[in-house]
């Protein structure tokens, strides 16, 4: 059975640590690691992306490997051919398959029947691979994860429930401040709270995203920014926070929305490192996930 990374919780907290140190190693040598040489990635996209889509070419092309990116409307999917024959036929070329999508249900029909790794490249409910360069931002900022304490001040969405899951598993305290009707649901971990000094007080790293994403319906923007308002990081909010603490943002940013430029292009951000770490986390992921599969190919299916 090929390892696939949908939600993140699939890496137990070892190998994230493992995964975070190796990231770190390949952050230092990029082109220490030939891994996918000769290798396909087939990289589908149903929705727009800058950082994803160039964090995953540029790593899987650094580890000798070739990018192939796909858009759905240009594939057979958007003309009725099922996930299930998609999956069976890009296993049969792709060492990996990565897919971002506006339905879970794709991300989780791609991994049920693909016989090569499943790589969440965003979904409505999660961001996985967001988080994994969120981890390494923090390590390489802090010098260690567990103990942590992460504010995360917005909508509680996808980006805000990988952080939660992804954050808990190697011991980060993650706060959520969100408005009701925005907050994500209760589980076994986060802090959830609806006042955003509560969970930034003292906190190591204070995270915001957009307040409408990909996957929400357009009409409900006013009435989401009117809601988000009182949820924007600016530096009286980061003030709060611990005295060396930084700011942190997947992007992309709308500046007077719900980070203001000042902390945007300010001295406490490590927004532009945290973009930078896409590339090198997934590079880590992709090792893991493809040097414990071996060749594409597959035995089941069609
Ligand atoms: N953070 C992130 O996933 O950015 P893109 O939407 O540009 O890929
Ligand atoms: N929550 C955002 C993240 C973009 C990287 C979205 O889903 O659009």
């Amino acid at each position: 059975m090929p390892r696939h990374f949908v939600t993140g919780t699939e890496l137990s907290a070892g190998e994230l640590h493992a995964l975070v140190d190796r990231a770190l190693e390949l952050k230092a040598a990029p082109h220490a690691s030939d891994a996918l040489r000769r290798r396909t990635v087939a990289l589908i996209f149903q929705k727009p992306s800058t950082r994803t889509r160039v964090s995953f070419e540029a790593g899987v092309a650094e580890l000798g490997g070739h990018p192939m990116v796909l858009h759905t409307d240009e594939l057979q999917v958007s003309r009725g051919e099922s996930i299930r024959d998609t999956a069976y036929v890009l296993s049969r070329h792709a060492a990996a398959i990565g897919i971002r999508t506006g339905e879970d249900e794709m991300v989780d029909g791609l991994a049920e029947h693909a016989t090569v790794p499943v790589i969440n490249m965003l979904s409505p409910s999660h961001h996985p691979c967001q988080a994994l360069a969120d981890l390494l931002t923090l390590r390489e900022t802090f010098g260690r994860l567990k103990g942590l304490t992460v504010a995360y001040v917005g909508d509680g969405n996808n980006v805000a429930r990988s952080l939660v899951e992804v954050g808990s598993a190697v011991g980060i305290e993650v706060r959520v401040a969100a408005p009701d009707g925005y907050q994500l649901e209760p589980g076994p971990h986060g802090i959830l709270t609806s006042d955003p000094a509560e969970a930034v007080r003292g906190a190591n790293a204070v995270y915001t995203d957009v307040w409408v994403s990909m996957s929400d319906d357009p009409a409900s923007a006013a009435e989401r920014r009117r809601a988000l308002a009182p949820y924007r990081i600016d530096d009286e909010l980061l003030d709060l926070a611990a005295p060396d603490a930084i700011a942190l943002h997947c992007l992309p940013a709308h500046p007077g929305e719900e980070i203001t430029e000042q902390v945007l292009y300010g001295d406490r951000e490590r927004i532009w490192d945290q973009a930078e770490n896409r590339r090198h986390a997934q590079k880590a992921l992709l090792e893991l996930l493809i040097g414990e599969h071996g060749s594409p190919g597959g035995s089941t299916g069609a």
